[in-house]
């Protein structure tokens, strides 16, 4: 395999720390664009990565960036945004991918791998899932014949530091007996975050992918109440998990929509609207009751670094 020089953004999160370390034991240079280098030191440690802290939003810092990359990938996204109208969500889910793909251009980037989101749509009830659509289109509109692209459009994504059942593993300890849920019945195909990073970085240099987009889905659908019953199992947790009507359910993210750090949202409650499951699509293996009981709380320390140890030995093996 080529070895190449990618330049990633949004590689120091959830995601992309997974495709950020596969990418380096493959042997890849990787130049990591953050807003705040001093955060994710830590990846240092990862041989051939390099950490820029970067103004993204600054088109000429951006292209400069690009300088010496023969691939590039944006793994940046966002849920909610600081203000209700929206413009949070084109700043970053289609100002910065579509500048992102200017500067590739700019700099005989060839090659782009794209995160995008499952439902995305430009005609999708939410903000979250208009924009990632808006996105997606004009990407592979606007890369014509002289940049490959591929998008991926998973389901939510789990695995150890990830963002939603940690959020409601949270949300039950605060609530003893009794947890209201919005929108107890939307349905969802947990997809491991392992799996969507062995996806990404395989499509790297397969060709087969270029000009793509493929929805990723884990192997089961489940409803939030099934996930959320699940999460306060194996946090050892009694409660009674209540689904609230249509109508509360707005009305409790019209309120959480001003909680501070927004725990839910009325551009959540509206992509919600749309079940996050494949029709079609890549089923990836990994299960969810395989995984999470090793972050979620019961299992020992010992057993959950047997685990890693295994993952991490299979991985090398395979790049070895
Ligand atoms: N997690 C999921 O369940 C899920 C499901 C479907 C699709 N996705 C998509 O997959 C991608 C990765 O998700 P993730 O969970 O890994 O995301 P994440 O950890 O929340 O964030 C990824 C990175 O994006 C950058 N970022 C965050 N807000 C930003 C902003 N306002 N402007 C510029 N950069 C910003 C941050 O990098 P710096 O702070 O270093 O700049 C962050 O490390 C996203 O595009 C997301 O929409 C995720």
């Amino acid at each position: 395999m080529r070895e190449r020089s990618i330049c990633v953004l949004g590689g120091t999160g959830f995601v992309g720390k997974q495709v950020v370390s596969r990418l380096a034991a493959q042997g890849h240079s990787v130049k990591l664009l953050t807003r705040r280098r001093e955060r994710h030191r830590e990846l240092l440690v990862l041989p051939g990565v390099s950490i820029l802290e970067t103004d993204v939003y600054d088109q000429n810092e951006l292209t400069k960036r690009l300088v010496g990359c023969d691939a590039g990938i944006n793994l940046v996204g966002i849920l909610n945004e600081r203000g209700h109208s929206g413009k949070g969500f084109r700043k970053t889910h289609v100002d910065l991918p579509l500048n992102f793909l200017r500067a590739c251009e700019q700099h005989r980037v060839t090659r782009v791998l794209h995160m995008s989101a499952l439902n995305a749509d430009p005609d999708g009830p939410s903000h979250y899932l208009r924009t990632k659509g808006e996105a997606e289109n004009q990407i592979h509109t606007l890369a014509g014949n002289r940049i490959q692209v591929t998008s991926f459009r998973p389901s939510v994504i789990f695995g150890e530091g990830d963002s939603f059942l940690n959020r409601f593993a949270a949300l039950l300890k605060l609530t003893p007996g009794i947890f209201p849920l919005a929108c107890a019945d939307a349905r969802f195909a947990p997809v491991y975050v392992g799996d969507v990073a062995d996806f990404i970085v395989n499509a790297l240099e397969d060709k087969s992918t270029y000009g793509q987009r493929y929805d990723l889905c884990g192997p089961h659908e489940y409803t939030l109440r099934q996930l959320v019953e699940f999460t306060a199992k194996m946090q050892g947790l009694e409660r009674t998990v209540i689904g609230l009507p249509g109508w509360l359910s707005k009305l409790q993210a019209s309120v959480f929509e001003f909680v501070p750090g927004k725990p839910f949202s009325l551009d959540n409650y509206n992509s919600l609207s749309r079940d996050s499951v494949c029709e079609q699509g890549i089923t990836c293996t990994t299960s969810l009751e395989s995984i999470a009981p090793l972050y979620l709380g019961n299992a020992d320390r010992e057993s959950r670094m047997q685990h890693f140890r295994t993952e991490y030995w299979a991985k090398n093996d395979k790049v070895g």
